[in-house]
């Protein structure tokens, strides 16, 4: 009877948990492409201050690499209607469409000055991108 019991309790949350992860598993693929773009992101940030501290610009456009395989992931999700889950003021979507592309037309300034090695537009840019994290994080997340 005990033994029948388990059986029957392990089935049950077997089945839960496969309900569960099926029902969500759409939406977590979308947000987690956000957050998989930002961790990245934020990666890429870190070797660039670094790169801009030792005076090693060689470093900063490699670091961008992963994002932008990821962003264009992103691009295409929402030109193909595909809506993101943003924490914060998702009816200012547009917003954040616009943000991010502004965000990534900076980026590619950083790179092109970081290839040129011209070490003042390269802080110059990388203020501005700076600035760029704030301002959405401000309005879109939590
Ligand atoms: C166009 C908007 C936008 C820009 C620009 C932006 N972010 Fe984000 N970021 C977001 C949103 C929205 C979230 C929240 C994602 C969520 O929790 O679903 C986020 C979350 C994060 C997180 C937390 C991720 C997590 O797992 O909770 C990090 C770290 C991050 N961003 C880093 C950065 C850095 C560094 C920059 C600038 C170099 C940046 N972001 C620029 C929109 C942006």
């Amino acid at each position: 009877m005990l033994k029948w019991f388990k059986g029957f309790f392990v089935a049950l949350v077997v089945a839960v948990l496969s309900t569960s992860t099926a029902f969500t598993s759409e939406k977590l693929d979308q947000e987690s492409l956000v957050r998989t773009e930002m961790a990245v992101l934020h990666n890429a940030l870190k070797t660039t201050i670094d790169a801009l501290v030792l005076n090693d610009p060689g470093k900063i456009h490699p670091a961008f690499d992963e994002v932008h395989s990821i962003s264009e992931r992103l691009d295409l999700e929402i030109r193909n209607g595909g809506k993101i889950a943003l924490p914060k003021n998702q009816k200012r979507f547009k917003e954040f469409v616009r943000l991010d592309h502004k965000f990534h037309h900076d980026l590619e300034a950083l790179l092109t000055a970081a290839n040129k090695n011209n070490a003042s537009a390269v802080l110059r840019q990388t203020h501005r991108l700076l600035d760029a994290c704030v301002r959405c994080h401000t309005i879109f997340r939590n």
